[in-house]
């Protein structure tokens, strides 16, 4: 009998969510933090938090990319090819992009610059003035730029989600749900998302 798969597997759905809620609360607030001035101690009890955090996300992010390329299941009907669904498409790629090239931005900033990350118990360093220190300035500019973009098209595809689920009732977040059980994830006999009468 042939399966097809409703839902992403477990372990996609959990990095999905741990690195989605991450992305939107480190991005929201570092831009937050950024509308007070130099030494308002918002700004600057905030500022240790997002290098390090930003790191930690990082690596989470590779290994959801390695996950998603060799191991994980995805929904098989996934979107068709029309106008919406190539848009979704798009925007996943795009953020899949901007997972991992922003930190990077970020990274070779810090260390173009000879800086630390500071872990609270250890630093990271990375001394690569000599040979990213020319990039430095402009790796800070487009992280800061990408960043909003990241933010704002994070904010739209979440919303495009919800709604999908909310108003349009397809569903859609069931595929981002942990399955029950590991049989749950790979029938072709699911119950329908909307009860027959
Ligand atoms: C409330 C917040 C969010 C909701 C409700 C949500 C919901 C979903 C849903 C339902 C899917 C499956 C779409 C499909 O296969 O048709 C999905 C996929 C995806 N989401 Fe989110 N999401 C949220 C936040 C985020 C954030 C902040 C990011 C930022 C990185 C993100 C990145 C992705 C990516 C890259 C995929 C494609 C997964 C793949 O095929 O590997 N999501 N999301
Ligand atoms: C997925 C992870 C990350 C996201 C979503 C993100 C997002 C952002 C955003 C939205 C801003 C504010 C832009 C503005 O004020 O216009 C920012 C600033 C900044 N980010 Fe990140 N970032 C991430 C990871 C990192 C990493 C790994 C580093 C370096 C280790 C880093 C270093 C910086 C720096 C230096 C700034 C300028 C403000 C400051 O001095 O703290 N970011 N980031």
């Amino acid at each position: 009998m042939q399966t097809s798969n409703k839902k992403y597997d477990n372990i996609s759905v959990a990095l999905h969510w741990i690195i989605g809620i991450g992305i939107l609360a480190l991005a929201g607030l570092e831009l937050f933090r950024g509308e007070f001035p130099k030494g308002h101690f918002i700004r600057e009890g905030l500022k240790p938090i997002h290098q390090p955090v930003g790191t930690l996300l990082f690596a989470l992010i590779i290994v959801r990319v390695t996950w998603r390329l060799l191991l994980a299941k995805v929904p098989t009907e996934s979107h068709k090819f029309d106008l919406a669904g190539i848009a979704a498409k798009l925007v996943h790629l795009a953020l899949y992009a901007l997972m991992i090239g922003l930190p990077l931005l970020g990274l070779v900033y810090v260390f173009g610059n000879d800086k630390v990350i500071d872990f609270g118990l250890f630093s990271l360093a990375l001394p690569l003035k000599a040979s990213l220190g020319g990039f430095a300035k402009s790796a800070r500019w487009w992280h800061e730029t990408l960043g909003i973009a990241m933010f704002s098209l994070a904010l739209l595809h979440a919303a495009a989600a919800l709604g999908h689920h909310y108003i349009l009732k397809d569903g859609l977040l069931n595929k981002m749900r942990f399955a029950k059980n590991s049989d749950a994830n790979d029938t072709d006999f699911d119950p329908p998302l909307v009860a027959a009468e």
